[in-house]
């Protein structure tokens, strides 16, 4: 087998990205220097992190396909694998496949039909609250209702009571599993966690048990009661709650502020999503039926989701010898796929800076090619909340494009990489009621 070295970043190129880094303010500008100077597989050497970046379709489905079995998710000394224990996000084989079987039944499309009422009201009880004379911040308020959402469907429980003392908790939770010092420096002291966790932990045991108090009264088929149903202790209970409370939600609020940040920055784009939901709901709550027809705000979301995809890269360890497109890759080291590269790459996408919706539409989607575009990962470890995300953000924005008009501020926004890709410092947005509410 002839294998080729794997290319790293001489001088100039890390010159150049680290230029970009300053000029953007962000790391992902610097790896798309790398990226376009060394190609879909390069490495990355830092002191105390070693890693090997793949973008481009072959390379996705590499990772996500073809030697699935032979990258593992779960690396003992990450605080992912520390906060959420055994969660399915990050166990790996059989105990992954078990995990994930029982827990796709609240997930499916059948069941989403019955959550669409809900995302409706929790979007109510947000957006009611909103003041006219003040512009709202949306990454605050879209966590609120993706909040609300997730645990009123998942766990029948209404978090709004318990929204301001666990505000805190829930930020300060994923501020730990968020990018930092310590990818570096492993053993770096971090103060300030372990109360802020407890008292989520608390939360999460308290709604275990007072659904076991009364799971006779009845067959539960939300994600907790199906979870106690199934057997499990609470500890493993408590870790498929949390991993779908940060992965659910968090995932969901960095999307709803990018595309209100998009839609009230780009005016032509939001009347033709306002003209849509007026055309096709009037004055119609959204239904699983009506959200069905909103193509165009579909499209809206789908390059949303390509520009700034939550859940930029996807983080595995090597456990044996690979060879990917006559590179080897060795065992031991960790291995990323960029769902951000291969969303700006040249090869697939004319223009890609561009907010352009069109690119999603009937037509033009069609000739979208397997692994070019994957905010939801793919291959067995693919998103299992998909289908909820997208209804979920349909009927969150159709609802509040019915009931308000919005506009920008002015206040432009960056990338910022905490546990999903979120813009900073925060989606000020001036709202109005419309006068058809
Ligand atoms: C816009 C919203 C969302 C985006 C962009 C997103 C993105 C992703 C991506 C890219 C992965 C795969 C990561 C990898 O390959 O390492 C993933 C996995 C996962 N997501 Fe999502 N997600 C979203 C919403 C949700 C929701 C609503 C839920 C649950 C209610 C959820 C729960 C999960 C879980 C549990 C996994 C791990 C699956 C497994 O390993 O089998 N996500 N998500």
């Amino acid at each position: 087998m002839i294998t080729r070295p794997i290319p790293e970043p001489d001088g100039l190129t890390s010159l150049r990205s680290l230029q970009q880094l300053i000029k953007q303010r962000n790391l992902l500008a610097a790896l798309r220097v790398f990226h376009a100077d060394l190609g879909d597989v390069f490495r990355i050497s830092l002191p105390g992190l070693q890693t090997i970046m793949l973008a481009g379709a072959e390379a996705n489905r590499f990772v996500l396909v073809e030697a699935r079995d032979k990258l593992h998710w779960r690396t003992e000394d990450d605080p992912v694998t520390s906060l959420l224990r055994d969660g399915v996000l990050v166990t790996d084989g059989e105990a992954h496949d078990a995990l994930r079987n029982s827990m796709n039944r609240p997930m499916h499309k059948q069941s989403l039909t019955q959550y669409v009422e809900t995302m409706v009201t929790c979007t109510d009880a947000v957006i009611d609250n909103w003041s006219p004379n003040q512009p709202m911040d949306m990454l605050v308020e879209m966590r609120k209702v993706a909040l609300m959402i997730l645990t009123e469907t998942l766990f029948k429980v209404d978090i709004a009571p318990d929204m301001d003392r666990m505000w805190q908790p829930i930020l300060k939770t994923i501020q730990y599993i968020s990018p930092g010092l310590w990818i570096l420096w492993k053993q770096v002291p971090r103060p300030g966690y372990a109360g802020r966790i407890r008292e989520m932990n608390d939360y999460l045991y308290q709604i275990i048990d007072a659904r076991r108090a009364i799971i006779h009264e009845g067959e539960a088929n939300d994600l907790l009661g199906i979870l106690i149903a199934s057997g499990m202790n609470n500890d493993l209970i408590r870790d498929q709650l949390l991993t779908m409370l940060i992965a659910g939600h968090d995932t969901s609020t960095a999307l709803l502020a990018w595309a209100l940040y998009m839609l009230t920055t780009h005016p032509v784009v939001m009347e033709q999503v306002k003209q849509e939901v007026d055309t096709v709901l009037g004055t119609t709550p959204p239904t699983i039926d009506n959200i069905s027809q909103l193509s165009y705000l579909g499209q809206v979301i789908d390059e949303t989701l390509r520009m700034y995809p939550p859940i930029h890269l996807g983080s595995r360890h090597i456990t044996e010898d690979l060879e990917f497109d006559g590179f080897v890759l060795p065992a031991g080291i960790r291995l990323m796929y960029s769902i951000y590269l291969t969303h700006y790459h040249p090869k697939y996408w004319d223009d890609p800076d561009t907010f352009n919706p069109e690119r999603f539409s009937t037509q033009n989607k069609r000739k979208i090619a397997p692994y070019t575009y994957l905010p939801f990962g793919g291959g067995a470890r693919n998103c299992i909340g998909t289908a909820f995300a997208l209804v979920e953000s349909k009927v969150i924005l159709a609802r509040i494009i019915q009931r308000f008009d919005l506009s920008f501020t002015g206040h432009h926004v960056k990338m910022k990489m905490g546990a999903t890709l979120e813009p900073h410092p925060n989606v000020m947005v001036n709202v109005r009621k419309r006068l058809t509410d």
